[in-house]
């Protein structure tokens, strides 16, 4: 069985799935229960200064998407940071700490954008013991307002200028927690690194409305007739997630920058894409709190497999393995060609790649009389769309063309060289090169 154990800022942990900051790690009793479910480390959920504790709604505190199974696809969350008080958090973390040496224990912190306030933080959280600190600059709602959370981390000014006073101010690493409401990712990141940062961890939440409820006319969830915006997470960020990961992986500034991969980490193989695309861990929220502390069974099982089968003996064999295939658009081959081709054993006759096709598409599937759906060459453009419609897994796949054989499409023959936009002759950019 494969070795997970996995080093991220020479924090060993026996694997990479750590639970992200949030309800599941909100105090002792659950974060010993994750430990013993075999979580392999922990961010606490995020602390903040002394003084009167936060205060949260008393009414529903979460939205949701569900998928047409009722799976929940994505959550929103109008939660702040912990209400309980700073003291009695880091005398739990302590204690943990002490009886779980060989797992990962993070603190993660948010306190007003003021240097003396991290300064009096700082020291407190460094007598627990925990091994790095995680700076919360991605909660979208309630801190926000209060200038902190995303407040700080879309500004990369500000980033930068704490991400020092907690170097400064603090021994161990320290982990830079970005916010997704950003419109290009590299700008924090960049800052995080030249603020001094160990690692940067991301996505936090998405700024949301999840639904609104036709009866009262308020945004779901709803507080006495009223709702805010909330943070979305689960399933449904992945893909936001792993493109901002892959952007920072792979920018010069900032490539070789550790980075903890979170959003919608599900099962094994999605651990697995954000490692292959750079990060070095991952963390888990929506996942633990739909299916419970278990699911990490499941997690670990599945990804030990995957690396037997691949020949994989760490986990660092396969990070970042997907960074050099991450591209720009102009840089695509456009001398691939690849057309439709529909398994007719497979086929259940139900006629949805036809309507996508037909209705949205080249018009290149054919229907006969009595429903056998047939792939039209001469006008198949390679889309995919009616692969993504079908309902049967692999009844339609895509067929590349063989260099020599001559697309009926467009009547050129598919060349073996590769060639993208930049040389393209209808582009005009390239045409004013020559
Ligand atoms: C109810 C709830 C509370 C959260 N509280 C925090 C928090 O206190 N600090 C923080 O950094 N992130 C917080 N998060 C964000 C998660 O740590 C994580 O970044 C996000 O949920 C994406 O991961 P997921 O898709 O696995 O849920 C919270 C998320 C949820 C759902
Ligand atoms: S790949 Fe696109 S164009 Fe080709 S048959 Fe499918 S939907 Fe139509
Ligand atoms: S969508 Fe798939 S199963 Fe349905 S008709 Fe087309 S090929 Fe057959």
């Amino acid at each position: 069985m494969a070795d997970l154990t996995t080093t991220f800022l020479g924090i060993t942990s026996p694997n990479p799935f750590w639970l992200a900051s949030a309800p599941p790690t909100d105090k002792e009793y659950n974060v010993r229960r994750a430990f013993e479910a075999g979580w392999g480390g922990v961010v606490w959920k995020t602390i903040g200064e002394d003084g009167p504790p936060i205060v949260n709604v008393n009414g529903p505190r979460y939205g949701v998407v569900y998928g047409a199974d009722r799976r929940v696809l994505g959550l929103n969350n109008i939660e702040l940071i912990t209400d309980r008080p700073l003291e009695v958090n880091l005398e739990e973390m302590a204690r943990v700490k002490a009886d779980y040496p060989d797992r990962a224990l993070i603190a993660s912190i948010m306190v007003p954008c003021e240097e003396e306030a991290w300064k009096r933080i700082l020291p407190r959280v460094a007598e627990t013991g925990v091994d790095g600190i995680e700076l919360n600059f991605g909660c979208p709602h309630g801190m926000s307002e209060r200038g902190m959370g995303a407040a700080v981390g879309q500004v990369p000014e500000y980033i930068e200028m704490v991400t020092r006073w907690c170097k400064q101010n603090y021994d161990k690493p320290v982990i830079v927690k970005l916010t997704p409401n950003i419109t290009d990712i590299r700008y924090p990141a960049r800052a995080a690194k030249n603020g001094g940062a160990d690692a940067v961890s991301l996505i936090n939440t998405v700024s949301s409305i999840t639904s609104v409820n036709l009866d009262t006319m308020s945004p779901e969830p709803s507080i006495d007739g009223k709702g805010s915006h909330g943070g979305y997470c689960g399933p449904a960020v992945k893909p936001i997630a792993l493109n901002m990961v892959a952007d920072i992986a792979r920018d010069p500034e900032t490539a070789g920058l550790p980075i903890s991969g979170i959003g919608g980490v599900t099962t094994w193989r999605d651990a697995a894409e954000y490692m292959s695309l750079g990060a070095g861990n991952v963390q888990v929220c929506t996942a633990a709190m739909t299916y419970g502390f278990r699911i990490v069974e499941e997690m670990k099982r599945g990804l030990s497999q995957w690396m037997d089968e691949k020949g994989y003996t760490s986990t660092a064999d396969f990070i970042g393995r997907a960074v050099p295939n991450v591209t720009d658009w102009q840089y695509l081959n456009l001398n691939y060609v690849a057309k439709a081709k529909i398994d007719q054993d497979a086929c259940i006759k139900c006629g949805r790649c036809y309507a996508a096709c037909e209705d949205t598409s080249h018009q290149a599937i054919s229907m006969s009389p009595d429903r056998v759906f047939e792939v039209i060459d001469a006008e198949c453009v390679a889309c995919n769309l009616c692969v993504d419609v079908c309902p049967v897994e692999d009844c339609i796949t895509m067929v590349p063309m063989t260099p020599g054989e001559v697309d009926p499409r467009t009547g050129k023959t598919v060349e073996a060289d590769y060639a993208n936009w930049t040389t393209h002759p209808n582009n005009p950019a390239a045409q004013a090169a020559e």
